[in-house]
């Protein structure tokens, strides 16, 4: 692989103007994907990819043996080394080894009986669900429920993932516990937040006079025998498999209240536009695989160009939740130092994600973008069709913004005043939905989780551990408990705080 990096770092650099004057950018960086009823246009014409760094980061996946990770991958084999497991979230959505294709098809069977037997009143009156989970059991169904059910909801969804109580009781605040369900995502049902806004959710349906609190509860995890234990009767524990990782679960009963907001139909559009996009990365090499290629883009502005952050600025509303949902993606995938066999990792890993909703950010950071010291690679998301029924001047005109913003970071403009002077060269690339509806969103998340791992490929990590998260907990036991000693700092917090 070095000397495939040594190859890539070799090649001249030249500006975005100079690449659109030398070659037709939009044949070799333009593309659709289409899937039966919707589409995206890709278009990294604005990054500083070309034929030779593209032809160069082919080699780079060859020598990273990048086909055969990707198989290793969609047929279930071991692929997360460090903990000795599968990674089966396309078996979720179809694609995978047939057993684990079974086990999901099966799993959703459940999950869609439960769903509309409590849409059928099995459950009495239902109006209201809070949903309790933190990091991948909470960012997905929050980011999903935001992109399509922010109109219309057959039942009012709260996601609630803070141990802060402040979190909690503004969700009890606007349900009525005559009418609420409490969904308890937790995939290890060991998560000290979880089970502490759990056990309050379930006092304040017993406040509130719901004479078998446990009676409104379901469980979504891949531990059930634990939510039994916590009293979750076995008919409401909706299971998933323990090789579905945290972050890529929403394809799992963690869509729960996905499906229960705007009806399994819809839940299962956005599973198969997710297989689309899981189609085409099986079936496609080299640079026509649309997240193998953005993630030469990524690895280009990274490790060769030393960026430090990416930014995806959504302009739609719709995915005002995406860029948060991206971090956890991105960010405990690929934010790691060590290569999958325990080498360190030849130069820079996975950037920070950062992001917002035009055009909100435009008149917040998007200064930075264009005239700061950082060179900062961004993706602009849009929808050609608009989601609101106003006036056709709001979606048009947020359209033109984000169209103007891709064009004034690499166009730039000169002044001979150097305050109102723009250097522009600076790269994005833009994801143009033809709609934004359920099949869509799968089919960007599918490309996000795909492009997570080709990167984790050609980097050599593993993307399915997150070992890093693991210190910080144990700290917080040992403060609670009391059973350690801490440095004098933490000890002063501590005591400030009358803790200690
Ligand atoms: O602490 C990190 C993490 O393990 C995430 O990877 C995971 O999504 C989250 O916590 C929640 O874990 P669980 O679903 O087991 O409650």
């Amino acid at each position: 692989m070095q000397a495939a990096w040594t190859a890539l770092e070799n090649l001249p650099t030249r500006t975005l103007k100079e690449l659109f004057a030398s070659s037709n950018r939009l044949d070799l960086l333009s593309h659709r994907l289409e899937w039966d009823g919707g589409g995206i246009t890709f278009d990294w014409s604005k990054t500083h990819l070309d034929e030779a760094l593209l032809e160069g980061f082919e080699k780079l996946a060859e020598a990273a043996d990048f086909e055969a990770h990707r198989q290793a991958l969609l047929t279930g084999e071991v692929v997360n080394v460090t903990e000795g497991r599968a990674a089966t979230h396309t078996a979720q959505r179809g694609v995978g080894a047939e057993a684990d294709v079974e086990e999901a098809q099966a799993l959703h069977h459940r999950m869609r009986a439960l769903v509309e037997a409590i849409n059928g009143g099995a459950m009495g009156e239902v109006k209201h669900c809070i949903h309790i989970g933190i990091g991948g059991s909470a960012l997905g169904p929050a980011m999903a429920l935001r992109a399509l059910a922010w109109d219309v909801a057959m039942v009012d969804c709260h996601v609630v993932s803070n141990i802060d109580g402040v979190a909690l009781e503004a969700a009890m605040e606007a349900c009525d516990p005559a009418t609420t369900i409490v969904a308890v995502a937790s995939k290890t049902f060991t998560t000290t937040e979880t089970m502490t806004n759990a056990a309050s959710a379930i006092k304040w349906l017993r406040d509130g006079g719901v004479s078998d609190p446990h009676g409104r509860v379901v469980a979504l995890t891949a531990s059930p025998e634990k939510a039994v234990e916590f009293g979750v009767d076995e008919t409401r524990v909706l299971p998933f498999p323990e090789s579905v990782g945290g972050r890529y679960s929403l394809w799992s009963s963690i869509g729960f209240p996905v499906a229960l907001a705007v009806g399994y139909e819809e839940f299962a559009a956005m599973l198969a536009g997710a297989r689309a996009m899981d189609e085409h990365f099986r079936d496609a090499d080299g640079r026509a695989n649309l997240p193998l290629r953005a993630a030469f883009a990524d690895q280009y502005y990274t490790r060769l160009r030393g960026c430090q952050t990416r930014a995806c600025f959504a302009y739609d509303e719709r995915l005002a939740l995406l860029p948060d949902y991206l971090q956890q993606l991105e960010m405990e995938s690929n934010g790691k130092a060590v290569t999958a066999g325990g080498e360190p990792v030849n130069g820079a890993t996975a950037p920070i994600t950062w992001g917002g909703v035009g055009t909100d950010a435009q008149h917040a950071v998007f200064q930075l973008l264009h005239q700061g010291t950082n060179l900062v690679p961004v993706d602009f998301i849009a929808s050609i069709e608009a989601g609101d029924e106003l006036d056709e001047a709001h979606h048009r005109t947020l359209l033109m913004n984000c169209f103007a913003q891709g064009a004034a970071l690499m166009a730039g403009q000169q002044s001979d005043d150097p305050a109102r002077s723009y250097p522009g060269d600076r790269p994005s690339a833009t994801m143009l939905c033809d709609d934004l509806d359920a099949a869509t969103v799968g089919a960007l998340i599918a490309f996000h989780e795909h492009r997570t791992f080709a990167n984790a490929v050609l980097m050599g990590i593993n993307p399915f551990d997150q070992f890093g998260v693991e210190l910080g907990k144990a700290i917080a036991k040992s403060l609670d408990n009391g059973d350690a000693e801490f440095d004098p700092s933490t000890a002063a917090l501590m005591q400030a705080a009358g803790l200690g």
